[in-house]
């Protein structure tokens, strides 16, 4: 028998595409700015929508998110300043702290209300929509909610810092969100100034960063995202950047789910038909 070793050289991914997306006011006069969901990045399988907000004018959020419907889809707030309240049609209610995470599956439908806990403050924080495969967007709603210190911390060199919600990183550590469906990793980085970061990531999944603050240098052509930028990768098997400056960036990726992908306002199921099923049960009250 003739001993063959195969050593795999890893692909480590580049920048594919940079947006900054778009100013949107949503719910009741929310200021957001759009990354996924936008004419120019419709979605980035199984992420259907990003939104980014950030803002210490109290007129930008006070009208907050008022009773809405979802169904068909994961909603994920991570929370960085501020504070959220949250309530839903099942007498589930809670408030998002700063560092926190809720990890909503909406599964066959809830009606909610998401609203500042403030009146004045700064309010900064992301909401990420996670598409459910067709098998899963009928299940019973659920939620994982973690605050700041349930969320794992992995202290690096030179003080960099990630903050693991899902996924694992290459020394171990592993977030407390389950997902079985596109085993997502979703991260809050820390990098000071020259530090480099690397991440194994499924050679398939999709794969984004968002630069919170500061800027980074992507793989072996070092092509910049810089501040409040997205970026997506291109396919492989590791992210490795490196901070120009003092950069924390949110790093997510998942499996993309190949399936089709009907959209109605608050709903997201595979085909029209069931996005038309969606309002009329909602009018039916069978939330
Ligand atoms: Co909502």
């Amino acid at each position: 028998m003739m001993q063959t070793s195969i050593k795999v050289k890893l692909v480590t991914r580049e920048l594919q595409t940079l947006t900054s997306g778009q100013p949107v006011s949503d719910g009741n006069g929310v200021k957001m700015t759009r990354i996924i969901g936008t004419p120019e990045l419709n979605m980035l399988d199984p992420f259907l929508l990003l939104d980014a907000f950030e803002t210490d004018q109290a007129q930008d959020y006070i009208g907050g998110f008022p009773d809405h419907p979802h169904r068909g889809f994961e909603t994920v707030t991570y929370l960085l300043a501020g504070r959220m309240r949250h309530k839903d049609n099942a007498g589930h209610e809670g408030v998002i702290e700063p560092g926190g995470v809720q990890w909503m599956t909406a599964g066959k439908g809830i009606i909610h209300s998401e609203m500042p806990e403030q009146e004045n403050g700064l309010l900064q924080g992301f909401q990420l929509w996670i598409n459910l495969p067709a098998s899963e967007k009928m299940q019973a709603p659920a939620y994982q909610e973690f605050p700041a210190h349930k969320i794992v911390v992995e202290h690096l060199e030179a003080g960099a810092e990630v903050r693991v919600i899902a996924g694992t990183t290459n020394n171990g550590t592993t977030g407390p969100v389950i997902n079985p469906y596109v085993h997502p990793i979703y991260m809050d980085v820390f990098l000071p100034k020259g530090q480099q970061f690397e991440q194994a990531v499924g050679a398939e999944d999709n794969v984004f960063i968002f630069v919170i603050n500061g800027e980074l240098s992507v793989g072996d052509s070092m092509r910049k995202i810089g501040h409040h930028q997205m970026g997506v990768l291109r396919k492989g098997d590791q992210v490795v950047v490196t901070a120009n400056e003092e950069t924390r960036f949110l790093l997510a990726a998942a499996h993309p789910l190949n399936e089709p992908v009907a959209r109605g306002g608050p709903f997201v199921m595979n085909t029209k038909a069931e996005i038309l099923q969606a309002f009329e049960d909602f009018k039916q009250n069978k939330f």
